[in-house]
């Protein structure tokens, strides 16, 4: 077993019920060591995709067989399409016809869809099995294996699913190695989202942008910490607010995803990646709250620079209608009145405020800012 390049390890207690997040690199090879501190020692189911598959999950799978458990990975195809029902019906299938029991493991490896589709499965096989989240996207690391929420896109856009928190998650940042640019890059989105909602992470954030904006491993230590600080910030929010029923818990998570969301939807999920379309949501929302007499320009031009330092982009420059966007934002199932669109504005670095905005007033805002552009 190598030695880890760093001891960046975070433990993450989430109230009820508990369980670990462990960010380190290297931590791969110490999956049997992880697991056995949780009592998960009979057998691993590890459900992957066809991209990650080859590249880690035969390594997984030795890894854990080396140490005496029994291993069997379960591949599904790569890609948002296939985080289907049918799909967790077919894995669920398969566990069945293996006999798991809720003695075993499953183990998500991969990123944010193999997490929710896997997550789903290990919730409703047997009525719950205990989950592990290996994420390898940036974005899995700092966000979808948080927080418990696991789904498929039935009838929507994550429609069907449940609330189902992982007995553990490892985070190895050297897995990114492999990730394409612009994957990497818009997990930088959310980085950017939390780090708004608290201003010494904004600071911290800022100094190391330069050094994040691509994938190195020269800068593996700081990576480390960022993904850390992520999984903290969101595990705290979470803790105090699981099911997003507080006015300032969870839903300060939104920020940057309602006019985000809108234009993943109105691009057919296939112009702006999430991280993309939430970096340009921050920067609608901000131009909102400057435009409402919340924010002031100097918070607007530092959240901008800030953004593009990361390589994310701050304007749309897409094909979608702004009646399209404009139906999507409305039909968002975070929206709660009809007239009014509920939206997460920044007043300044860590103060954020969640206000009901009339629609015309968001349909010139909107107009405004696409054709700006
Ligand atoms: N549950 C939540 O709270 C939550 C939060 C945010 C997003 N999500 C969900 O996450 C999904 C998006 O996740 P994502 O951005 O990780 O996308 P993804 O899982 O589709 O991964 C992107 C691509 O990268 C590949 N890949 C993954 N890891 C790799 C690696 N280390 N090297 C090379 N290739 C790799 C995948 O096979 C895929 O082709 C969406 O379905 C979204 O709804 C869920
Ligand atoms: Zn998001």
């Amino acid at each position: 077993m190598t030695k880890p390049l760093l001891d960046q390890t975070t433990t993450v207690e989430i109230i009820n019920p508990t369980f670990r997040t462990v960010v380190e690199n290297g931590s791969l090879q110490k999956l049997p060591a992880y697991l056995s501190q949780e009592q998960l020692t009979n057998r691993a189911f590890v459900i992957t995709d066809t991209k990650v598959g080859p590249l880690y999950g035969r390594a997984v799978s030795q890894t854990l067989l080396d140490a005496g458990i029994k291993t069997t990975v379960l591949t599904m195809k790569a890609g948002e399409q296939h985080k289907t029902l049918a799909q967790a019906g077919n894995l669920v299938d398969q566990l069945s016809d293996a006999k798991a029991t809720r003695k075993d493991v499953i183990i998500a490896l991969g990123g944010g869809v193999v997490g929710d589709l896997g997550g789903f499965v290990a919730s409703i096989y047997n009525r719950g099995v205990p989950l592990v989240h290996i994420p390898t996207t940036l974005l899995a690391m700092v966000d979808s294996s948080v927080g418990g929420k696991t789904g498929v896109d039935h009838g929507g856009k994550n429609k069907t699913g449940s609330f189902y928190q992982p007995k553990l998650v490892i985070a190895d940042p050297t897995v990114l190695v492999t990730l394409g640019p612009r994957v990497y890059t818009e997990a930088f989105g959310e980085i950017a989202k939390y780090a708004i909602l608290d201003a010494d992470f904004l600071t911290e954030l800022e100094t190391a942008a330069d050094r994040l904006r691509s994938y190195s491993t020269d800068n593996l230590d700081i990576l480390g910490k960022i993904i850390a600080r992520c999984v903290k910030q969101k595990s705290n929010v979470i803790a105090t607010d699981p099911r997003e029923q507080a006015p300032d818990g969870r839903i300060l998570l939104n920020y940057g995803h309602t006019l985000g969301h809108g234009l993943e939807a109105a691009g057919d999920y296939t112009e702006l990646l999430h991280g993309e379309a939430v970096a340009i949501g921050m920067t609608f929302a901000a131009q909102l709250a400057l435009q409402l007499g919340l924010a002031g320009e100097e918070f607007i031009t530092r959240q901008t620079r800030l953004l593009e330092a990361l390589g994310l982009p701050t304007r749309y420059t897409g094909k979608a209608s702004i009646v399209d966007v404009m139906k999507h934002i409305e039909k968002d199932k975070k929206n709660t009145k009809t007239n009014s669109i509920r939206f997460v504005l920044p007043r300044t670095a860590g103060q954020l405020t969640v206000e009901q905005i009339e629609s015309s007033v968001v349909n010139r805002a909107v107009s405004d800012f696409v054709v700006a552009q």
